[in-house]
């Protein structure tokens, strides 16, 4: 049998040069200038100018930091750009400002309460700036002395180091010997230790010993020898979330739950306490709050319960802005039989403010194609950029910029690197839009598997989808369950 089994190295393929491209991975901000302009094409966004302006006030709102408990809406037809200026929001931020993305229906989960599950989305995006004074030794290795006990149990040794103004000698013990030995510090390094945790970080190679006959590597980095004196004092800042906190310090949990993503629920007096504990630091000025944006796409999936939660929580001194998104139009909120806008409680809405998405001009379609072709690397002619766009209003942006990736393949078929219309009318004739899908889906009427209602409400619209027809209506959808 293990005669079979071989690697067939002919048939590995060279995965080296795969990279995935998501759908939003064009974007990198908002393309705001600082007036809070929108740009017409700048960071990856075209148009839905207002909409991107709005979102640059709000952000302006967090990361002034004072302002918290409020929610923004973002209403809008299927693939008008909600969840890429969420994206854009979440790439302008501060590099320490959390930004959490939670999908609505994420919160209904097994293992937790949805409003367990929704309080740790809320305290993963709140950070704490924690400042600390950190005592430091850092110096130039001038020799490391190890003394071996006849059995070799015990090890215990000398450290020199110096600055250019002194040099002193420091005792070691094993634990320190083994760290030095593992980092592979030698004469003519220049090492930092925290006295605290007794940590080394080598810094790099003395400029003093560039000319040593030594096997360097081409990576080494030369430093300048310290001055001053040996023992320095750092300040040192990081951020962590809230739910970080919490995780690390519920007993049964442990900082190892952080990176199984396994933290399960966490009691609500372990929160009160580091809620306080967090107060006393802000007192000291030894921390600070910084609230972040939680980002929930797809709101209407969320129930009544977690909306009334939502209510309350928002007005927690501690609470992000929350950013939600939604392209339905009037439907029911779940949990209740009561149809409401976006299928969100007219008490949570006349909380929000609402920014409204448009479906895009042809140009703006025709630029976003443009930009996710490069994105994917596949060159459109011209023509071939023109039908594409043309889709893009009869059909939605979304087919269209879904077609690239299969049209590049249909080209390749033919041996040729651009993408012609040719490619692009097959790659059309392949798959189907919705209109098409859902007159199919009419043709086929009682062929298909699950048509059956179980429902009790009648469907209205035709099954559910309510397609643009032409294309340029107003698109949203209404779903009548
Ligand atoms: N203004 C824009 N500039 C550049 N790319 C955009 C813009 N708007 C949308 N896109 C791109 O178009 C695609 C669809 O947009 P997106 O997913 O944001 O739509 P959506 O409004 O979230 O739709 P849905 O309601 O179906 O979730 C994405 O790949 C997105 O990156
Ligand atoms: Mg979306």
């Amino acid at each position: 049998m293990a005669a079979n089994i071989s690697l067939q190295s002919s048939s590995i393929r060279d995965v080296t040069k795969m990279e995935r491209i998501g759908a939003h991975s064009h974007i990198h901000g908002l393309g705001l200038d600082s007036n809070l302009e929108p740009r017409a094409n700048s960071q990856g966004m075209i148009g839905q100018g207002k909409a991107r302006k709005a979102a640059g006030v709000i952000l302006k709102m967090v990361q002034e930091g004072r302002i918290a408990g409020r929610a923004i809406l973002m209403a809008g037809p299927p693939s008008t750009g909600k969840t890429a200026l969420a994206m854009g929001m979440a790439q302008s931020l501060g590099s320490d400002v959390p930004f959490v993305m939670l999908t609505a229906s994420e919160v209904f989960s097994l293992e937790m309460s949805k409003t367990e599950s929704l309080t740790q989305a809320f305290r993963r995006s709140i950070g704490v700036r924690i400042k600390e004074e950190t005592e430091l030794i850092e110096g130039e290795v001038v020799e490391i002395q190890v003394d071996r006990s006849i059995t070799g149990a015990t090890k215990t040794g000398r450290l020199t180091l110096k600055t250019t103004d002194m040099e002193t000698v420091y005792d070691l013990g094993s634990k320190m010997i083994d760290q030095l030995q593992k980092e592979k510090v030698l004469a003519g390094d220049v090492v930092s230790i925290d006295k605290a945790s007794g940590r080394i970080s080598k810094l790099g190679r003395s400029f003093g010993r560039a000319k040593d006959y030594d096997a360097m590597g081409a990576d080494t980095r030369f430093v300048a020898c310290p001055d001053g004196e040996l023992q320095t004092r750092k300040e040192v800042v990081h951020t962590v979330s809230l739910h970080e906190i919490d995780v690390i310090n519920s007993r049964t949990q442990g900082f190892l739950a952080l990176f199984a993503g396994d933290t399960g629920e966490i009691k609500p007096e372990l929160r009160d306490q580091i809620n306080t504990k967090v107060a006393e630091w802000r007192e000291e000025d030894k921390a600070e709050i910084v609230p972040g944006v939680l980002f929930i796409d797809e709101v209407h999936m969320l129930d009544i319960e977690c909306f009334s939660f939502l209510n309350r929580a928002m007005e927690n001194e501690l609470a992000p802005l929350v950013v939600m998104a939604s392209n339905r139009g009037i439907t029911r909120i779940r949990g209740t039989k009561y149809k409401s806008p976006h299928g969100i409680p007219a008490d949570l809405l006349d909380r929000m403010l609402i920014i409204a998405t448009k479906k895009y001009e042809e140009d703006e379609i025709k630029e976003i194609v443009k930009i996710r072709a490069e994105e994917e690397d596949v060159k459109l002619s011209e023509e071939s950029l023109d039908l594409l766009s043309t889709m893009g209003i009869q059909t939605s942006l979304r087919y269209s910029l879904n077609l690239i990736a299969p049209s590049n393949l249909i080209a390749q078929r033919r041996k040729s690197n651009i993408v012609e219309n040719q490619d692009v009318k097959l790659a059309y004739k392949y798959f189907c839009d919705v209109d098409r899908s859902a007159t199919y889906a009419k043709e086929t009427s009682g062929m298909m598997f699950g048509e059956t209602e179980i429902d009790d409400q009648p469907l209205q619209n035709n099954g559910n989808i309510q397609s643009n027809g032409n294309g340029n209506g107003n698109g949203m959808q209404i779903d009548g369950q």
